[in-house]
């Protein structure tokens, strides 16, 4: 299970070169409508721009959404890369409970 952990971290790792390089995106759209508001730009530009706001909206939070989910993804592989490591035996910490816990847990925040 943590094998599949693993791999799907480095599934979203694989795209967050790209989710992160679109989140550049938010400033030169607070840019644009900045320069806009200043210059007292017609109806119909602002009404374009809102529309670009909205798309830095939604590009932001998707790097957001990646960014945190490979985080906690990756955090989990390590942790089982760790307990078996330790050779932990006592408790069985890798059990699909125990582990579907930790995913809740690390999603809480
Ligand atoms: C937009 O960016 C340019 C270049 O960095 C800067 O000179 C200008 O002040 C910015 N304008 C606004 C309204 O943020
Ligand atoms: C984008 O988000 C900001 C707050 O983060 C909100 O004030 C604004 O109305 C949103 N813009 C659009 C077009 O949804
Ligand atoms: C991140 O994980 C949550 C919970 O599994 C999911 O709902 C969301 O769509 C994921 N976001 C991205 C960008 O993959």
């Amino acid at each position: 299970m943590l094998y599949g952990i693993a791999i799907a971290a480095l599934g979203l790792l694989s795209t967050i070169a790209t989710s992160l390089a679109i989140d550049t995106y938010g400033p030169i759209s607070d840019n644009v409508s900045g320069i806009a508001e200043i210059a007292g730009m017609s109806y119909i530009i602002c009404k374009r721009i809102n529309a670009l706001d909205a798309a830095k909206n939604t590009t932001s939070t998707i790097g957001r959404g990646v960014a945190i989910n490979s985080t906690a993804l990756v955090s989990l592989a390590l942790f089982g890369a760790i307990v078996s490591c330790a050779s932990i035996s006592i408790v069985d910490v890798l059990g699909p409970k125990v582990c579907f816990g930790l995913l809740m847990g690390v999603m809480n925040p």
